[in-house]
């Protein structure tokens, strides 16, 4: 396998950067630098590799693989057929390119995506005689063509399909976060990994499932059946099945108590459908219920990490602005000293909670502007 360094960037929901940059960090990665969207990083196809399997907040993870001016089509063609597009793709295989373009000349996404494809077939059938094809679903290669003030930066996808598809969610419910999203606030709450942790509108149980990977090390990638970088060679195939393996042992067991309620029975249902396919059965104690009726034990400490109901999504605004006023003096009643993350909509709502002294981290989630607030309960 190549030790060649190459420059990778690691794709993140925007707001996250912060949690990624850190996840880049802690993996030992050199030239970690944050930029909107994701954060870019060096390494070799080992250290890709080892970021898909690890990484728990990026989307994807894209290798730089050329850049170059490209004010006009012929341009682009030329530079784009210069890249030794051969280590990427076979001739029996399929490829899909996305463009995005942004104060260019070449503005025309769908022309630019055609000439970046044709640079690639050119460069595989001049070798093979044959060439891929392009293939809009589970393609074989991603390649990602952006061009900003006519300069063009061709990456490959190393992911394949997005890496919030862990692979243990069975049961999607009404308004689920991402994988990727999920795990970014339960790194983000600073939870310790041992005090218990509590989401009384648990849904599908995102938020649980991760949060017990976290405190179990388990690598996010593990459950996956591959990433698309282990389709370029047996090379790569070969090191993910031992860097996979070494991933199953850094696993270690957790004790800390997970507790989950939702008012609906049939998403406590899926959620416990998503708990079994996580490899979390027993693990995760998850009842039916009203969120205000939920007992926390005196003296627990814990964390409580929710995802409120949506005022504009899910159920009516003024349902919703009294749900939260009740909320807000529940956990002033019954969590005193606990540590609350709670992900909410942005806006007029999250005054209604009255948390002591939050601390806001704006996030979008899925197009919609929330903030994570972030608080401790004061003690009476
Ligand atoms: C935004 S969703 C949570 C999604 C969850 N984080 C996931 O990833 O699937 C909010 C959940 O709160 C539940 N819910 C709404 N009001 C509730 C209440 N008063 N008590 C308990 N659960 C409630 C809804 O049934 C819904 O599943």
């Amino acid at each position: 396998m190549s030790q060649r360094r190459e420059r990778f960037f690691a794709t993140c929901a925007p707001g996250l950067e912060p949690v990624l940059h850190e996840e880049l960090k802690t993996l030992g990665l050199s030239k970690v630098e944050r930029q909107t969207g994701g954060v870019y990083f060096e390494g070799s196809l080992a250290d890709a590799l080892r970021a898909n399997l690890w990484l728990r907040t990026a989307i994807r993870v894209l290798m730089r693989v050329a850049r170059f001016e490209a004010k006009d089509a012929d341009a682009l063609y030329e530079r784009a057929r210069e890249v030794d597009w051969n280590r990427f793709v076979r001739p029996e295989g399929t490829l899909i390119v996305d463009a995005h373009s942004k104060e260019s000349a070449l503005d025309h996404t769908l022309f630019i995506e055609q000439r970046v494809k044709d640079a690639i077939v050119d460069a595989v059938r001049a070798k093979h005689g044959t060439r891929p094809s392009v293939a809009k679903e589970n393609a074989d290669l991603g390649v990602y063509a952006h061009l900003f003030r006519d300069r063009c930066t061709l990456l490959v996808d190393t992911s394949g399909e997005s890496l919030h598809k862990r692979g243990w969610r069975a049961f999607q419910g009404r308004a689920p976060l991402a994988e990727t999203f999920a795990a970014a606030l339960v790194l983000l709450s600073k939870w310790n990994g041992r005090a218990p942790l509590i989401d009384p509108f648990c849904g599908s149980g995102t938020l649980l499932v991760e949060a017990a990977w976290i405190a179990e090390n388990r690598a996010p990638g593990l459950l996956r059946a591959s990433f698309g970088l282990e389709r370029w060679s047996e090379s790569e195939a070969a090191l993910a099945a031992r860097l996979r393996s070494e991933a199953r042992a850094a696993q270690r067991p957790s004790k800390a108590l997970l507790v989950g309620r939702d008012r609906d029975p049939k998403t406590i249902q899926g959620a416990m459908e998503n708990v079994d396919a996580a490899g979390l059965a027993g693990r995760i104690a998850l009842d039916v219920g009203e969120a205000l009726e939920l007992e926390p034990r005196k003296g627990w400490n814990a964390w409580l990490l929710s995802n409120l109901p949506y005022g504009g999504r899910i159920g009516d605004q003024r349902e919703v602005t009294e749900l939260y006023r009740r909320f807000g003096r529940w956990l002033r009643e019954h969590c005193a000293g606990f540590h609350v993350g709670l992900l909410v909509e942005r806006g007029k709502l999250s005054a209604t909670l009255a948390l002591s002294n939050p601390v806001h981290h704006p996030i979008l989630n899925g197009g919609l502007e929330c903030e994570f607030l972030l608080s401790e309960v004061a003690q009476p």
